[in-house]
């Protein structure tokens, strides 16, 4: 089956680039299971229940997040509300949400979507390895379709976590970094993996808000309240044929619209 994952959806950009290309997508690839990062989609900080929906009703299936999720008040009630949002397993136990849920893909098979949170250069929180085996113990054996969306800012803890999980989920791809990465591969144990996606969002900034404001807090090192930037979009994912039997990944593919 045919598992479409879009990176950080950034801002209006984003959205719109959403609305514009996935039905297309969908169509093109066959896809039977969309999951988007939203934790930027509402103007570069986090995710109102009101665009959480309007995602879903683009024709995402279910949305993971990262630190982003707690900035807008009202998405912490929506988290407990909504059975097709995550956000990152390895905050406190008994904030709102979860990070691990279940969906029905558009082919009935059944599929586990994990979010999980880097450490290093992060907030300090849960160790993220041993988080991923706790949720993995959550998940019932038939359940052979995984996914893990791994927010977190270093390489090397994304690449690890690739290494840590492989053979046991069907894929481990990065967020965060707004950079795509070209390093799609399928590990031996068949779990596909890429450092980061991609945002889907404006590049014609600084990963999403607008340069000169950026470049006017590196300069000054003032704080200086950012803006998303408008121009530049471009939609980053990748497409991840896996096959639901084993729950083994048969190809990574990079998708990208401008
Ligand atoms: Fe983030």
């Amino acid at each position: 089956m045919n598992l479409l994952f879009i990176g950080d959806i950034y801002a209006s950009t984003g959205r719109n680039l959403v609305a514009q290309h996935l039905p297309e997508l969908q169509a093109r690839h066959g896809v039977q299971l969309t999951i988007a990062n939203a934790e930027n989609s509402a103007g570069g900080f986090g995710v109102t229940p009101q665009i959480a929906d309007e995602l879903f009703s683009c024709g995402v299936d279910a949305l993971t997040t990262g630190n982003h999720v707690w900035d807008k008040r009202d998405f912490h009630e929506y988290l407990d509300r909504c059975p097709r949002v995550t956000r990152p397993a390895n905050y406190p136990n008994d904030l709102p949400g979860r990070g691990l849920i279940f969906v029905q893909a558009r082919n009935g098979v059944r599929a586990a979507i994990l979010n999980i949170q880097g450490r290093a250069m992060m907030t300090p929180l849960d160790c993220p390895f041993r988080a991923a085996n706790s949720l993995l113990d959550q998940i019932p054996a038939d359940v052979k379709v995984r996914f893990l969306d791994f927010h977190a800012e270093l390489t090397s803890e994304k690449v690890a976590m690739g290494w840590h999980l492989d053979g046991r989920v069907s894929a481990v791809i990065g967020t965060h970094t707004h950079v795509p990465t070209a390093d799609s591969r399928i590990l031996p144990g068949g779990t596909a993996y890429q450092t980061d996606c991609g945002m889907t969002g404006p590049y014609d900034g600084v990963i999403g808000a607008e340069k000169e404001l950026v470049l006017k807090k590196f300069l000054t090192s003032l704080p200086v309240r950012l803006e998303a930037a408008k121009r530049g979009g471009e939609l980053h994912g990748v497409l991840i044929d896996v096959d639901e039997y084993s729950g083994r990944a048969r190809s990574l593919e990079r998708v990208v619209r401008p």
